[in-house]
């Protein structure tokens, strides 16, 4: 593995799953195996999960970490190659990259897309930027497209949580929000979850559609009542129109979930990737039910951040 910006193969996801699951009995298992090595966490947008369970994850590890919010702190980068930067753009990518790149051995980048131009964000240019640039490892702390760690802290959750080998029936669900939200977690989940052979379905209201070359292999549902049927896990998100890119197309509340929409699938366990707007995208009683797994969700982020370093040190 080169970096760790998608999902690549079953056997990894299952390899990196498996390790995980040891760094949560022993945290300190491998914690001299970074000693010497250094990462940078570099965020042009905010985060509280992901920001603090790498650090605990690279400090379990031994490893020094250091945070840079490159959207606050930082100088303002240029990404586009070959521009002539007499406008608001202080820094090229190209030399900022460079000298990151000499600085650490571990870069690891939070990136989200713009939602105004499509073609950009599909193509995960900040990402690619950093990675063409640092010449060092990059690991995804949430890019344009996907949210790599989110994701295998949810197959985590989800291989500790299924009761029987059977494979387990996954639902994702679009969820109400007043703001355009990216689609990488949503994604990402799709990519994660059929890559590890759950049963997928996605149920969102007309116009929602994500990107086929995600969805392609999932079982697609509008009504959202029968993709409940039966469900053992609903994955809760919303996002932003793909097709007309980055709209609101309507805010239908009827779409939020609620103890009456699971009646039919009474053992369905909820999951959310946080942070949640609550009884908008999701209600006090589904988030503060047994059924909701988002705080050990949340827990699982520093031994899935914890497996995806280990294989870089
Ligand atoms: N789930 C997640 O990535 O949370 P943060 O945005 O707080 O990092």
């Amino acid at each position: 593995m080169d970096h760790f910006i998608q999902f690549e193969s079953k056997e990894l996801a299952s390899k990196l799953i498996e390790k995980a699951l040891l760094f949560k009995k022993t945290p300190l298992l491998n914690r001299e195996k970074g000693t010497g090595k250094r990462i940078g966490l570099i965020f042009l947008n905010p985060s509280l999960r992901t920001r603090v369970s790498t650090q605990i994850a690279a400090s379990n590890l031994g490893m020094e970490s250091i945070v840079l919010n490159m959207d606050k702190e930082g100088w303002a980068l240029e990404m586009a190659d070959g521009v002539i930067m007499n406008k608001d753009k202080v820094e090229h990518i190209k030399d900022a990259a460079a000298v990151l790149g000499q600085y650490f051995d571990l870069l690891a980048v939070r990136a989200f897309p713009s939602l105004t131009n499509k073609k950009e964000d599909k193509e995960d240019t900040i990402i690619k930027q950093f990675i063409k640039y640092s010449g060092i490892p990059v690991i995804s702390l949430e890019s344009a497209t996907r949210h790599p760690l989110q994701s295998l802290a949810d197959m985590i959750t989800i291989k500790e949580n299924r009761v029987t080998e059977k494979k387990p029936k996954v639902v994702l669900t679009w969820a109400p929000h007043i703001k355009a939200i990216p689609h990488a977690v949503a994604n990402s989940f799709t990519e994660w979850a059929l890559g590890c052979d759950h049963d997928l379905t996605i149920t969102h209201p007309l116009g929602y559609e994500l990107d086929t070359a995600f969805t392609q292999c999932a079982h697609i549902e509008y009504d959202q009542t029968k993709a409940l049927n039966n469900a053992d896990f609903v994955y809760v998100k919303n996002w932003s129109a793909f097709n007309d890119y980055g709209k609101i197309i309507h805010v239908d509340d009827s779409w939020l979930l609620t103890e009456d929409s699971l009646k039919h699938s009474p053992t369905a366990k909820v999951m959310h990737c946080l942070p949640v707007r609550r009884n908008l995208e999701l209600s006090d009683e589904i988030l503060d039910h047994s059924r909701s797994l988002v705080q050990q969700q949340a827990t699982n982020r520093i031994f899935a951040a914890q497996a995806v370093l280990d294989e870089f040190i």
